[in-house]
């Protein structure tokens, strides 16, 4: 603080600061500037801010991981690690996965000469065709839709062995770093999007990129530096406040899927509820989405029933305080063509439940109301 009092009010106030050194807060404050003295370790915000900083410590303690980078938000995450790749480089996906992701990299293959190749990372078939030259696998598990698991460990085993400089990528997103660490399972790369379950408010977006080899992860930070692609301070604020309260919440969707899912199954109006598989290892846990699939005659049928429900808002949130309901055919996988999704497996029939907090028997009674209207409609 300048205090030479020949120095002019205007000039004085300008620079008048508190004792930074003295302030002992118990929650660290937004740090809502973009440059810092030239001697602070954090330098500019687009490289680095204590929000972004402390954020990425609490995220690497449950990921497991050595480093994390947050980003603005998932897509941005998955950006980056694409960056990691060159031209001519093998790039493998699992079939099953969120159709912006889907899009994102088929346009990143054609822009930038990379081969891409989809398979069935869920099951042995798919497994066995991972190609030779393959550089870097993506994956998620649970997957979106229909969550299926993929095995980690086996899918690292596998790329090792036909080429041991292959990248495994987890999207982590809907297991979440509580109930599944793919740093543990195998995976070079963890990473999510935090605007779901790590914001679990519906408020903000975020994303980060957990890994432990110290390298990737400083090619990762460059990249992040000069494409700008770091979260800004007051989203990171936001987040890190929401991880005080994440295993609370988290405890709790596990409790009410289960209990929804304990109520559809048996639905006359459904013809299967797809949960993952918790094999007490890799995943170990499961909660807050489930997906069901609407009997033939009712595929057609998703709005009348969306419109019945009172309790469940519609559109692309989700892992929130309140409940959702949506078609992945027209939300989540819209971006891609109507033969890609059937590719997929994914019909107009397919619905997505994401559960708040509300009492389930709440719930329950409001999706009783929206079936019975349907078959007495
Ligand atoms: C599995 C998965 N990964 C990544 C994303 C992208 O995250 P964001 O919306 O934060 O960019 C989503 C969004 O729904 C998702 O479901």
């Amino acid at each position: 603080m300048n205090n030479d009092k020949t120095c002019h009010p205007e000039t004085l106030a300008l620079h008048y600061r508190i004792d930074n050194s003295v302030t002992r807060p118990v929650a660290t404050p937004i740090y809502q500037n973009s440059a810092f003295s030239a001697d602070s370790p954090y330098f500019y915000t687009r490289k680095s801010n204590p929000n972004s900083v402390e954020l990425e410590g609490a995220l690497a303690i449950l990921e497991k991981a050595e480093h994390v980078i947050s980003t603005t938000t998932g897509m941005s995450a998955l950006n980056l690690v694409l960056q990691l790749l060159h031209p001519g480089d093998h790039l493998v996906v699992n079939k099953h996965i969120y159709g912006c992701s889907y899009k994102l990299f088929q346009r990143h293959a054609e822009q930038y000469g990379l081969k891409l190749s989809l398979l069935d990372l869920s099951c042995e078939e798919g497994q066995e065709l991972i190609p030779a030259d393959v550089a870097m696998i993506i994956l998620e598990t649970p997957t979106n839709p229909f969550l299926k698991t993929v095995p980690i460990r086996k899918i690292a085993e596998l790329a090792a062995a036909r080429n041991p400089a292959c990248l495994i990528v987890v999207d982590n997103t809907w297991a979440t770093p509580l109930f599944q660490k793919p740093l543990e399972n195998g995976a070079h790369i963890s990473l999510a999007s935090a605007t779901k379950y790590i914001s679990g408010h519906s408020d903000v977006m975020g994303g980060y990129i957990a890994v432990n080899d110290e390298n990737l992860a400083e090619e990762l930070r460059q990249t992040r530096f000069y494409t700008g692609a770091i979260l800004d301070p007051h989203s990171a604020w936001l987040l890190r406040r929401s991880l005080h309260t994440f295993p609370l919440r988290m405890r709790e969707h596990v409790r009410v899927t289960a209990r929804l899912a304990e109520f559809l199954q048996p639905r006359p109006e459904v013809a299967k509820v797809y949960l993952p598989e918790v094999d007490g290892e890799q995943l170990r846990d499961y909660g807050g989405i489930l997906f069901f699939q609407l009997q033939p005659e009712l595929c057609r049928r998703y709005s009348e029933f969306a419109r019945a429900l009172t309790l469940f808002d519609t559109g692309t949130g989700m892992a929130c305080v309140s409940s959702m309901v949506a078609q992945p055919w027209s939300g989540s996988h819209a971006s891609m063509t109507t033969e890609e999704k059937l590719a997929m497996g994914l019909d107009e029939g397919l619905v997505r439940l994401c559960f708040g907090f509300e009492k389930p028997e709440d719930l329950i009674a409001d999706l009783e109301r929206a079936f019975t209207s349907l078959t007495s409609g």
